[in-house]
């Protein structure tokens, strides 16, 4: 099956993004939102991500403004379900809730077509929890795509053990034709980028609250040291120090493991509010967003 239309569900940080690198690949998009205003949102965020593109020269992956019009003339919004019948793969990018998903799979499994993979960018949900809320295992797959999705070259494409082989192949190929790279790797908590990244970021927590450096010299070390594009804190913060907090407890059920299980600090941190740069406060403060400055704690 070769993809030509694709639906996406949710139209926020991820779901704008894979819109618009479906759309720039030269496919139909169509997104579904639950209210008008947030597909609104959403294409305004799109609208201003192209405009950069546009003003960049292409050998940068930059795009005329002939492209931009006809990359925005591929996507469409909806709040109608039925909107979807057709796609020939539908990714799902709602919020992280494992009911939420499910619902949204079971009520849109005898409206799109019966040959149409069903995807999800779930970043710690089963892919195999998800697919018992449809009658096609076997059509089934993650599409793991990375924030900011136009920037962010990576893909990771997830198999369960119930996904057919020509079905995985179509989504890895699929990956490609979005001029994304993609990773193999299986339905385990966390794939392979988190489940490497998290024990990580955590241990950096621990080191500060072991006293073994401050947060900005943690940072520079593992910047300075490893050539690591930021340091463990300022990701985190970027990251939001809420959704790292949530995964953890995802990973920790699924591996018992120390290694995957909060420290006190973040939970600390989450429980007053600190989510890290969109709340304004985490491990660094914000209050001028060009020059943070690291918090005592
Ligand atoms: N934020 C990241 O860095 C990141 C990275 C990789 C994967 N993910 C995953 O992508 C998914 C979306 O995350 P996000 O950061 O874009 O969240 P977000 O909150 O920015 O967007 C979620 C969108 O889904 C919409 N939505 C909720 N219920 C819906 C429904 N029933 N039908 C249609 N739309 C619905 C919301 O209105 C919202 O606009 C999550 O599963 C998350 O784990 C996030």
């Amino acid at each position: 099956m070769d993809v030509k239309k694709v639906g996406v569900l949710g139209c926020g940080l991820m779901g704008s993004g894979i819109a618009q690198v479906c759309a720039t690949a030269g496919l139909a998009v169509t997104v579904l939102e639950v209210e008008q205003k947030f597909l609104d949102r959403g294409f305004a965020g799109i609208e201003k991500s192209l405009a950069k593109f546009a003003e960049r020269p292409p050998e940068k992956g930059g795009i005329t403004a002939q492209q931009k019009d006809a990359i925005r003339a591929r996507l469409k919004g909806t709040t109608n379900k039925a909107d979807l019948a057709d796609s020939d793969i539908v990714i799902e990018a709602i919020i992280e809730n494992v009911e939420e998903k499910k619902k949204m799979y079971a009520s849109l499994d005898g409206v799109v077509k019966k040959d149409a993979i069903f995807a999800s960018n779930t970043s710690s949900i089963s892919i195999t929890e998800l697919l018992t809320a449809t009658k096609r295992p076997e059509r089934f797959v993650g599409l793991h795509f990375f924030n900011p999705v136009p920037l962010m070259k990576l893909v990771e494409v997830v198999r369960t053990i119930a996904t057919a082989n020509d079905v995985y192949d179509m989504a890895y190929e699929f990956a490609k034709k979005l001029g994304k790279v993609p990773v193999r790797t299986s339905d385990k908590t966390g794939f392979i980028v988190n489940r490497l990244l998290v024990p990580y970021l955590l241990d950096a927590v621990r080191a500060y609250e072991e006293g073994a450096g401050s947060i900005e010299d943690i940072d520079n070390a593992m910047k300075l040291g490893c050539g690591y594009p930021m340091g463990p804190f300022t990701l985190l913060d970027f990251v939001g120090l809420d959704t790292t907090y949530y995964i953890t407890h995802v990973m920790y059920d699924e591996f018992k493991e120390r290694r995957f299980a909060s420290p006190p600090l973040l939970r600390r941190l989450v429980m007053a509010g600190w989510y890290g740069r969109k709340s304004g406060k985490g491990f660094y403060d914000y209050a001028d967003p060009d020059n943070p400055r690291a918090n005592q704690l």
